[in-house]
C-alpha cells in the first residue's frame, strides 16, 4: 500500500466513524423525545401514552374510558365549574329529569352549556358515542 492509498483508508475510517456516531446520537435524541410515553405508564394504572398511540394508530371507535380519559374527566371527575361528578348518579338523575331525560343532557352535552363545551371538547365523537359516556359517567 502506497502513502497515498493509507491516508485514503484511514480517512474512510474516520468518516465511517463520524456516521457511526452522528447515527447514535440521532438514536439518542429520538429516544429522548418518545421516553416521557413509556414513563408514564405505570402497572394498574391508566397509561395515557397507550391510548395516544392507539388513537394516533386510527383504532376505531372510541370507548367511554376513552372518551373520559381524554375530554370529560377534567371537568366531571373532581367537578370543575360545577360540573357533575362522575359516579354521582343522583346529580345526574336531577340533571336528566329537568331535560327529559339521558337523551335531554346528551343533547345539552352536544350543544353545550353554560361553561360546558360543545360535545365536552370531544369534537370527533359520535352522538351515540357520547351517550355512552354520559351512561358511564352518570351509572344512569
Ligand atoms: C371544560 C369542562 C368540561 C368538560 C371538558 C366536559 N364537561 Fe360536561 N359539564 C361541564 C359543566 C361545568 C357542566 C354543568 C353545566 C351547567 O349546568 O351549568 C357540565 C354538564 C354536563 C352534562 C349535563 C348537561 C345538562 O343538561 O345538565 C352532561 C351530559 C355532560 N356535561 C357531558 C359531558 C361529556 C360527555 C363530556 C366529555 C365528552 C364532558 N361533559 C366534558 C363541564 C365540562
Amino acid at each position: 500500500m502506497n502513502l497515498i492509498n493509507k491516508m485514503l483508508a484511514a480517512h474512510v475510517a474516520v468518516l465511517a466513524l463520524w456516521a457511526v456516531s452522528a447515527q447514535a446520537a440521532t438514536d439518542d435524541a429520538i429516544a429522548e423525545r418518545i421516553k416521557p410515553v413509556g414513563e408514564v405508564c405505570v402497572q394498574g394504572q391508566e397509561c395515557k401514552g397507550v391510548e395516544a398511540v392507539a388513537a394516533a394508530a386510527g383504532g376505531g371507535a372510541k370507548t367511554p374510558d376513552d372518551i373520559i380519559a381524554k375530554h370529560c374527566g377534567a371537568c366531571h371527575t373532581a367537578g370543575v365549574l360545577g360540573a357533575p361528578k362522575i359516579g354521582d348518579t343522583a346529580a345526574w338523575k336531577e340533571r336528566a329529569d329537568h331535560q327529559g331525560g339521558l337523551d335531554g343532557i346528551l343533547a345539552k352535552a352536544i350543544t353545550g352549556i353554560n361553561a360546558m363545551p360543545p360535545k365536552g371538547t370531544c369534537a370527533d365523537c359520535t352522538d351515540d358515542e357520547l351517550k355512552a359516556t354520559i351512561k358511564k359517567m352518570s351509572g344512569l
